[in-house]
């Protein structure tokens, strides 16, 4: 693999002397000198999804001048060696191997993309599924009983980051498909205590499953968690230890830290190293997905998935839509350096689709250490990403997209079909006419409205009534939000972190950088509990800088002043 600095490539050189030429160029132009702009920058997936992207400030030539990229560093090569399973996560020595996950018709297994030694993979993700589709048979058809022998009524899914957003995120979203009507979903994260007592104290242990997710079992807030629902469903069952089998799953890669809480095996899921909290969605972390739309909807979301993965692998790069969608974002971030990135849904169901996606790109390709080991001192690796909720956005935030002095590329995601439930008054013509109207008054700005006499300007206001446009941004249409697309979505916006990471040459798949605050957290803690601290903090052996000090000073006296 070439692993090289970006910009020291003739391509990058390149695309330099079009963006000189092309950077004060309005969209408003392109769309005049293409009148078939629509067709020529949109993609459908599968006929289910539509992407947009004609409102960006590029052209045919932007996109070659990726593509020779692309061939500069060699891409293919990358693409070949995380589907034939070589080594891609250099920095914790994995494979990258996501898309065996959800190859459940065994595809690349039967076409030999996938190297022998890896087929032993593909036998413990099958018998994870294999798992996952009894635990939900028996779990939903109220086959799998309590302690006391009563049926589950409750499922309280504990992990956080990865092992958390994906099926809080793809539940929400699938709100439609929920399977068992009688069995209610709670997720707990925080290590603030707050989050599950709010939980525990509205359900009762009898009739409650633990779903307790972590890839490690070390991380502290899940463990937090689980040692309070542990002693709480413990307490219940007057400290009978069997009970606990009858209310725990736990789900992990780290056997022997899962093993010491006296569970049976069948009771702990073991998933493979490789799988990043962030990519396991389709392994056994989404134990809790299966649990609310059935097995057979995880299926088809795993298949959503798997579609993508062989549109990535198989289409040309030219048509290949996660890699075009990184081809822009990189545009914008490294050439115009725009280094914000929004993603705003418009249905409710789809409102932690932003937190998850900015895990995603954040924790991926947050990086400054290129895959060489050197610090990357003349490029940005990832955007800020961030969102919300069309279209209560648009009467919070949207002033600055729309008039102020930065500019923020969003993506605008919307399903298409509707229940008539949620047409009442219209409602859902007028969320789409919003979606619609904020693309093109972001592109487009007041020219707009140059030839509708009947819109009047504010006289008063003229001045201050200016929207140059401009602000590019992508329209994702999707047919309809179901268990198939939803596993699309996700997989697309996979590969775009992947596109990038390797053009800004840094390993998408570590999350190194937040090891540093877990360790610091570690030695903070003894001090903040220790009631001599003051007495300590001359010959503390841990370099305590003088802000540090007195928060944890203040902190302790606003505590006993309570
Ligand atoms: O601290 C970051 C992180 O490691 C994420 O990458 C991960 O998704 C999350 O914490 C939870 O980790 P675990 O699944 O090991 O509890």
């Amino acid at each position: 693999m070439l692993n090289i600095n970006p910009t020291k490539t003739h391509s990058w050189k390149s695309l330099l002397n079009h963006f000189n030429n092309i950077k004060d160029k309005k969209i408003i132009d392109f769309f005049r000198e293409d009148i078939n702009r629509f067709s020529n920058f949109s993609y459908f997936f599968n006929e289910n999804i539509l992407i947009d992207f004609s409102k960006n400030i590029l052209n045919n030539k932007t996109i070659k001048l990726f593509l020779n990229l692309l061939k500069e560093i060699n891409f293919n090569n990358y693409l070949l060696s995380m589907f034939n399973g070589k080594i891609l996560n250099i920095t914790e020595n994995k494979f990258v191997l996501n898309f065996l996950l959800r190859d459940i018709n065994n595809f690349f297994i039967k076409n030999k993309y996938i190297k022998s030694n890896l087929l032993n993979e593909k036998i413990i993700i099958d018998k994870n599924l294999n798992k996952i589709k009894i635990l939900t048979k028996n779990i939903l058809e109220g086959k799998w009983l309590s302690f006391n022998k009563k049926k589950i009524i409750n499922i309280v899914n504990i992990g956080i980051g990865g092992s958390d957003l994906g099926p809080r995120m793809i539940i929400k979203s699938l709100n439609l498909y929920k399977k068992n009507k009688n069995i209610n979903f709670f997720f707990v994260s925080n290590i603030d205590i707050d989050d599950i007592y709010s939980v525990l104290n509205n359900i009762s242990p009898e009739n409650t499953l633990f779903i307790v997710c972590s890839k490690t079992f070390s991380t502290q807030e899940t463990i937090l968690n689980f040692k309070i629902s542990y002693n709480w469903i413990l307490n219940y069952f007057n400290n009978n230890i069997s009970c606990l089998n009858n209310h725990f799953i736990l789900i992990t890669s780290n056997y022997e830290n899962a093993n010491i809480f006296g569970l049976n095996n069948n009771n702990i899921l073991i998933v493979s190293d490789w799988v990043g909290g962030r990519f396991s969605f389709c392994s056994a972390f989404g134990l809790s997905i299966s649990l609310y739309i059935g097995f057979k909807n995880f299926k088809k979301l795993l298949l959503g998935a798997h579609y993508i993965d062989k549109h990535f692998f198989f289409s040309n790069l030219n048509k290949n839509i996660p890699v075009i969608l990184a081809i822009v974002s990189i545009w914008y971030n490294n050439f115009f350096k725009f280094n914000n990135e929004l993603v705003i849904v418009y249905n409710e169901k789809l409102s932690l689709l932003p937190l998850y996606l900015q895990q995603l790109f954040m924790e991926s390709n947050g990086k400054n250490i290129d895959r060489n080991g050197n610090i990357i001192n003349n490029y940005n690796t990832s955007s800020i990403i961030w969102g919300g909720l069309g279209t209560n956005c648009q009467h919070s935030f949207f002033q600055l997209l729309h008039q102020g002095t930065y500019i923020i590329p969003c993506d605008f995601i919307i399903e298409c079909s509707f229940d008539n439930k949620n047409n009442l008054y219209n409602s859902y013509y007028k969320l789409l006419s919003n979606l619609i109207s904020q693309s093109q008054c972001l592109a487009f700005g007041d020219n707009i409205l140059l030839n509708k006499n009947n819109i009047k300007n504010n006289n008063l206001n003229i001045k201050f009534n200016k929207f140059f446009g401009n602000r590019p941004n992508n329209v994702f249409l999707i047919k309809k939000i179901n268990p198939y697309n939803i596993g699309s979505l996700i997989a697309l916006y996979e590969y775009k972190v992947f596109v990038q990471g390797i053009i800004w040459n840094i390993c998408s798949f570590d999350q190194l950088g937040v090891e540093l605050g877990k360790k610091v957290s570690n030695l903070i803690y003894p001090l903040i509990k220790d009631k001599n601290f003051n007495y300590c903090s001359n010959n503390s052996d841990i370099f305590l800088d003088n802000s540090t000090f007195n928060l944890i000073k203040v902190f302790k006296e606003f505590n006993n002043k309570k």
